[in-house]
């Protein structure tokens, strides 16, 4: 496995690979690598001939109070993880390499955007689709692989590969989740133990509201209330939203009659660690 920081060099590498018939599978994340992110490795893994993922702390899509410097930067155990998962290629850049002097352009993919984490996180979904096509145009992929745990990223970066006729596939792996239940994710190991001790009830709230769902129960406000009502069991989280929404993110009010998309996020008292999670209810008739 190579690791290369220079995106003009992984271009042509990639240039040359594509006019080989090479097919490239592409994970993009930002690092700090843990089983979810090998699993999305290892799902694209058979479907391509070189497999690239690269590792970048965006600064665009991080907002001014954020945790951008603190959050964790460990390329080399990284590069342990993803040469055992198959990675053929890590690409790497620095901040400077991915936006030089005089960078400018912005990709904003319209109103999906400004709701849910985009209303918590303005211009957080600019920063992840202007760094999402860059990075598309670099490493030139056939398929690249999101997770479900981010599930409006997902529909942003369709609606963006929709709208911009971008020449990719999407594949979308399901959240991957700790034995407990509590989602995988890089901002975990902010928490305090006796916050982690906890996390569970973040998913539990969702299956709360996905038995209720199985049950019959359609009333929107219903099933929000159902969720709270079990956040509310936690002593060290606050609920910053509970979102019953359609595909378009359009927050949903009265009896439903269409697919959910139920998110949540949640804030730990003491780490101060922003905990995101959602599930997708379906329609069974
Ligand atoms: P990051 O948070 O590092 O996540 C990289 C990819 O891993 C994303 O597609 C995310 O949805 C997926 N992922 C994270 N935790 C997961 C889990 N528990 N189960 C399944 N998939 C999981 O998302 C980003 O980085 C950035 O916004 C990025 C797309 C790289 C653009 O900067």
């Amino acid at each position: 496995m190579e690791i290369i920081h220079s995106s003009k060099e992984i271009q042509n590498r990639m240039i040359a690979a594509r006019a080989e018939g090479k097919r490239i599978g592409f994970v993009p994340t930002m690092g700090a690598l843990h089983t979810g992110h090998i699993a999305l490795a290892e799902k694209v893994r058979p479907d391509c001939d070189i497999l690239v993922l690269s590792i970048f702390v965006n600064p665009l899509q991080f907002g001014p109070s954020e945790d951008l410097d603190k959050y964790p930067r460990t390329l080399e155990s990284d590069a342990e993880k993803a040469q055992a998962a198959g990675v053929d290629i890590i690409f790497a850049p620095s901040p400077r390499e991915m936006y030089p002097q005089g960078f400018e352009t912005t990709v904003s993919c319209g109103s999906i955007t400004t709701r849910l984490e985009g209303a918590a996180r303005p211009g957080h979904f600019d920063g992840v689709t202007t760094v999402v096509l860059k990075l598309f145009n670099i490493v030139q992929p056939h398929v690249s692989v999101f997770g479900q745990k981010d599930a409006q990223q997902v529909l942003v970066i369709r609606r963006m590969v929709e709208d911009l006729s971008i020449p990719v596939e999407l594949d979308i792996l399901p959240t991957v989740r700790e034995s407990d239940g509590l989602a995988m994710s890089s901002r975990n190991a902010y928490l305090t133990s006796e916050e982690r001790l906890q996390g569970p009830i973040i998913q539990r709230g969702l299956l709360d509201a996905q038995e209720a769902w199985n049950r019959g129960e359609r009333n929107a406000e219903q099933l929000r209330k159902i969720v709270l009502n079990c956040y509310a069991q936690s002593s060290l989280m606050t609920t910053e939203y509970v979102s019953v929404a359609d595909y378009s993110c359009v927050e949903l009010s009265g009896e439903i009659s269409s697919e959910v998309l139920l998110s949540v996020v949640c804030r730990t008292a003491v780490s101060q660690t922003r905990l995101i999670d959602n599930s997708i209810m379906k329609l069974l008739d």
